[in-house]
């Protein structure tokens, strides 16, 4: 991240700042959030009154997670696209896939978000498939739309407001380690190198301040200890009126993401976006496909002996895929070989370019599903390398057994 400086910020650190005039004047409270202690990246904010104060101390409660334990270990495909949207924005995620290193689920929000939210054990990715809005925080508004990647450090007391009758549909990540863009892509000096597939102006911090200097009362629930604790305050958050440093939300569009290709095929790790600790996230952007006149322009099979591999499947015409359409998911987990379903490939020579967009978050570390993949599983998929048991479905696997769809083919990654 660069160095981005909002508001009013004194010369010198640690030193007094005062506000106001006569009777008015006041001392402000300089409070420094970083990350690994006082070694990792920081930012300093300079409040009006102290961001410990609390009015009332509130409930909590843990986190439940309802998991599905398949009696199968299959490839899977599930469809986001029928759930049904409900709830606030972060209330109404529902949580779709764990493991110690990082959560991911939907969220399709239609209802306002009862005052504010901080997460205080994680980093949290909201990949936008639908919707735009502001994600308001005390660094400032931070406007989203379509493709955007929101990205909310930890201790980012926020507030998500969807823009008013427009569809919003989310997938969303939260990790208890950083979120980071790739070491490889960074200089020793932290700026991004010029063969990165973006640049620094491709990440886009709050651009303005919103000083709130107000009493009242406001609920802020904290995400802490695998649970929801909420306080109530008495003055508002947005109480800064200046910070600086490394650490603060920002945006990056996947339309930004400038793809790398070869004359032939170049695996996943070219299209990373960011990384979290056991994990990436990457971006399939539309891009011209291997050049060479031999080339074979899909994935050669592969076997992730030590990953599980998740695609999201956000834009492109996946009319010669059938069951696998946009908002749909694909999971291939550890253990087994996967690679284009037959046919795909001898159909894709010779193409030039794919307009397809995707979002693939790989983990070393196996995950667990919950009950709401279980609710929109297609237990054919498994099949679907074999046209003799094309539209079968997998014993034992979801929604009855019932398959929902016919051949499938594969996943660009
Ligand atoms: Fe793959």
């Amino acid at each position: 991240m660069r160095y981005v400086s909002l508001g009013e910020v004194p010369p010198k650190r640690h030193a007094q700042v005062w506000r106001g005039e006569n009777g008015g004047r006041r001392l402000l409270v300089e409070e420094v959030l970083g990350y690994e202690g006082f070694s990792g990246n920081e930012s300093i904010l300079y409040h009006l009154h102290s961001p410990c104060r609390l009015d009332q101390v509130g409930g909590f409660r843990p986190i439940v997670r309802d998991e599905w334990v398949p009696d199968a270990h299959v490839h899977r495909l599930a469809n986001t696209a029928p759930i049904e949207p409900g709830g606030d924005p972060v209330g109404g995620r529902r949580l779709l896939m764990w493991n110690g290193d990082i959560e991911v689920s939907v969220a399709k929000p239609t209802d306002a978000m009862d005052g504010f939210y901080r997460n205080g054990e994680g980093d949290e990715v909201v990949y936008v498939h639908r919707g735009t809005g502001v994600v308001r925080t005390m660094f400032g508004p931070v406007p989203y739309r379509e493709k955007d990647y929101v990205v909310i450090p930890r201790g980012t007391t926020h507030r998500w407001e969807p823009a008013d009758g427009v569809e919003q549909h989310w997938m969303c990540f939260h990790t208890p380690g950083e979120i980071e863009t790739p070491n490889r892509y960074r200089n020793r000096y932290g700026q991004l190198l010029e063969h990165a597939p973006f640049s620094q102006r491709d990440f886009h911090p709050p651009a303005a301040l919103e000083t709130v200097d107000e009493t009242g009362e406001w609920t802020v629930t904290l995400r802490v200890r695998d649970g929801l604790q909420t306080y109530v305050l008495d003055r508002h958050p947005f109480d800064i009126v200046g910070w600086d440093g490394y650490v603060y939300p920002y945006t990056f569009n996947a339309a930004d993401f400038e793809p790398h290709t070869g004359r032939f095929h170049l695996p996943p790790p070219a299209h990373q976006t960011f990384q979290g600790p056991n994990f990436v996230i990457c971006t399939f952007a539309p891009r011209m496909l291997d050049w060479d006149e031999t080339a074979v322009p899909l994935p050669y099979h592969h076997s992730n002996i030590q990953s599980e591999e998740v695609m999201f499947y956000a834009e492109g015409d996946y009319a010669a895929r059938k069951g696998v359409d946009v908002g749909c998911l694909t999971l291939h987990p550890s253990g087994l070989p996967h690679g284009p379903q037959p046919g795909t490939v001898e159909k894709a020579l010779g193409a030039k370019r794919t307009d397809e967009l995707a979002v693939m978050w790989d983990t070393f570390r196996p995950l667990r599903l919950s009950t709401l993949w279980r609710d929109i599983d297609d237990p054919s998929y498994a099949y679907s390398w074999n046209p003799d048991r094309a539209g079968e479905p997998v014993a034992g696997g979801a929604n009855g057994g019932a398959p929902q769809g016919a051949t499938v083919t594969g996943p660009s990654a």
